[in-house]
């Protein structure tokens, strides 16, 4: 049997060439092949939202999505939310609400409602809920994390006001 067949991609705008078995899930070739440990493993069969990443910009779970469909794709993970140096809105709204506890799901927390806000800037709670219904938080900071986005959005739209 030969090596397994070279998949290319890209993650947080860099290309990257990943030689594993094209059913490996994304999560793991994140996490093991390429160290970014910001997605997390939580129940492996898409339910938790604790791994969500961006494929193109919508809300992925990487614990069930195949090497082999992220070919050609741009991903983005946690790691890549920062604007250089400076954490993101959303990042710093979530320091700002204290939306942290133990913080397993926060990294899958951010990217869902970072793809929530690139669409939809200013998303009503109702909006809020819904597109967040799938990230589970065990610790109980679900009110905290549905005012860190709403933060982030308010700071947003005063952003793009001035
Ligand atoms: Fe992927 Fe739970 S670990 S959804």
């Amino acid at each position: 049997m030969g090596l397994p067949e070279a998949t290319r991609f890209e993650v947080n705008g860099r290309a990257c060439v990943v030689q594993a078995e094209a059913d490996t899930p994304l999560l793991y070739v994140l996490r093991n092949d390429l160290g970014l440990k910001g997605a997390k493993f939580g129940c492996g069969l898409g339910q938790c939202g604790a791994c969500t990443v961006l494929m193109d910009g919508h809300a992925i779970n990487a614990c069930d999505t195949p090497l082999w469909s992220v070919a050609g794709r741009k991903i983005t993970t946690v790691e890549g939310l920062a604007e250089g140096d400076r954490l993101s809105v959303l990042q710093q709204a979530f320091i700002d609400e204290q939306a942290v506890q133990c913080g397993y799901c926060i990294s899958g927390m951010l990217m869902a409602a970072s793809a929530l806000l690139a669409t939809n800037p200013q998303p009503s709670l109702e909006q809020i809920k819904v597109a967040m219904d799938r990230n589970l938080c065990r610790c109980g900071t679900q009110a905290r994390i549905l005012r860190a986005v709403q933060r982030a959005s308010r700071v947003l739209g005063e952003r793009s006001a001035a």
